[in-house]
């Protein structure tokens, strides 16, 4: 199995992006800074790399919108906002999977002043970084790049030795001479720069990283909001135990397994505010959230290698009779996959505690779920799976959101955010 890590990177990237539309490509636009910087430094390719995935995930891991307003000042007072803020958790966040092991650190450090560190300790990479946004939120995308070209690099060199290591200011300073760095900044040619550079070559991606990967966009997902803090987790372990029920074999297992951690992928574009909303939600509000499944597959599209797990995850909000979104597609376009995540997502959804109510019981979800069925809306077949199995996956539930609620607890311990 290969696939393409640095198309998902990205596809996670402009997903997170676009819950406000102040942020519009703000990822994207790091991303091409740093990698020109990059270059000017003669950077090997493996440090390229490293900091194109940090710069495309620096701030996934501000879940709230108010946590991103707080860093579009240049000098905003990092040292006091972000001890342990969003780059901290970022940096939880992706250390453990290998191939984001050096972005991780960058990460760490995106915020961190020059001056206050001990020459040498933190890496090239984060220094890049830094730079690179700062440089990005100063861009008025209204305005002729050209013409705030100087002011923008006279600000980064006030800069030199306070926030910014002056390696890299003079590289920044030589580099941002050409217009074309400037073009480059607002025209963002992204897939051409990693092309050029080989950057998606040479990471191996088999089941097991995949799997890897799927956890560390799990918590992405769902630890934006307490009230989801096990969610992809239990659909995931529910549409385990129904794709065993109904015949699938290991390696299909594992893949249903996947969709249920991304399902909701696309919910990272949906703001917090409203995922925590603790009245029901407006019709606009709503409409908003529905688009989360139209992104989950928008971000999983085009990757080889994950085209069963796109439609799996991203079809669990259609209904057999036509009725569901994004897509409203039908009995004929379901596959089994797509009809489990469909019935997996639903009951752990409605036994889940919301801000707006409290979760069903078990008695009641499945009586909800039985009227769909005789509506012709869920597959009658993996319902009487899941009423077969339900003290199974009841039990194995109870476990996954006990779990769930002590990592979510851990994650957050000794952060501010
Ligand atoms: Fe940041
Ligand atoms: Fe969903
Ligand atoms: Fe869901």
């Amino acid at each position: 199995m290969s696939i393409d890590l640095i198309k998902i990177v990205k596809g996670i990237s402009e997903c997170v992006d676009l819950v406000n539309s102040i942020f519009s490509k703000h990822h994207s636009m790091v991303a091409c800074i740093a990698l020109n910087i990059a270059e000017e430094m003669n950077l090997s390719l493996g440090e390229k790399r490293d900091i194109l995935i940090a710069s495309l995930l620096h701030d996934v891991s501000a879940m709230s919108i108010k946590e991103r307003l707080k860093y579009l000042k240049f000098e905003a007072d990092f040292e006091v906002v972000d001890t342990y803020g969003h780059a901290e958790i970022g940096y939880r966040l992706f250390r453990d999977f290998e191939p984001f092991l050096n972005p991780a650190l960058f990460i760490k450090y995106h915020h961190t002043y020059y001056k206050d560190i001990e020459k040498d300790k933190i890496p090239i990479g984060a220094h890049i970084l830094h730079l690179a946004d700062r440089v990005a939120i100063s861009v008025r995308r209204d305005d002729n790049i050209l013409s705030q070209s100087q002011d923008i690099r006279k600000k980064v060199y006030a800069q030199k030795n306070i926030m910014f290591n002056p390696d890299v200011v003079e590289a920044f300073l030589d580099a941002s001479k050409k217009d074309s760095f400037w073009f480059d900044t607002v025209y963002m040619p992204l897939d051409a720069l990693i092309e050029e550079n080989s950057l998606d070559k040479g990471i191996d991606m088999n089941l097991e990283k995949l799997y890897s990967l799927a956890l560390i966009f799990h918590i992405i997902i769902d630890f934006r909001s307490r009230f989801t803090a096990f969610h992809s987790c239990g659909v995931a372990g529910v549409a385990v135990e129904l794709a065993k029920d109904l015949g699938f074999l290991e390696e299909k297992i594992k893949l249903i397994e996947i969709s249920g951690y991304l399902h909701d992928l696309g919910k990272i574009a949906i703001p917090v505010e409203i995922l925590e909303k603790p009245d029901k939600l407006t019709e606009e509000e709503f409409n908003l959230v529905k688009s989360h499944a139209y992104y989950t597959y928008r971000v999983l599209e085009n990757i080889k290698g994950l085209e069963t797990i796109k439609i799996w995850a991203s079809f669990h909000h259609e209904k057999l009779d036509g009725s569901g979104y994004p897509f409203g597609l039908k009995e004929e376009d379901l596959s089994l996959g797509s009809r489990i995540m469909a019935i997996s997502d639903i009951f752990t959804a409605l036994t889940e505690d919301r801000p707006y109510r409290r979760g069903l019981s078990i008695y009641d979800a499945l009586e909800y779920i039985k009227t769909l069925v005789g509506d012709k809306k869920l597959d009658k077949d993996v319902f009487s799976s899941l009423e077969r199995n339900i003290d199974l996956i009841v039990e194995k539930l109870y476990y996954i959101k006990k779990s769930g609620i002590e990592r979510f607890n851990n994650f957050y311990s000794d952060t501010e955010v």
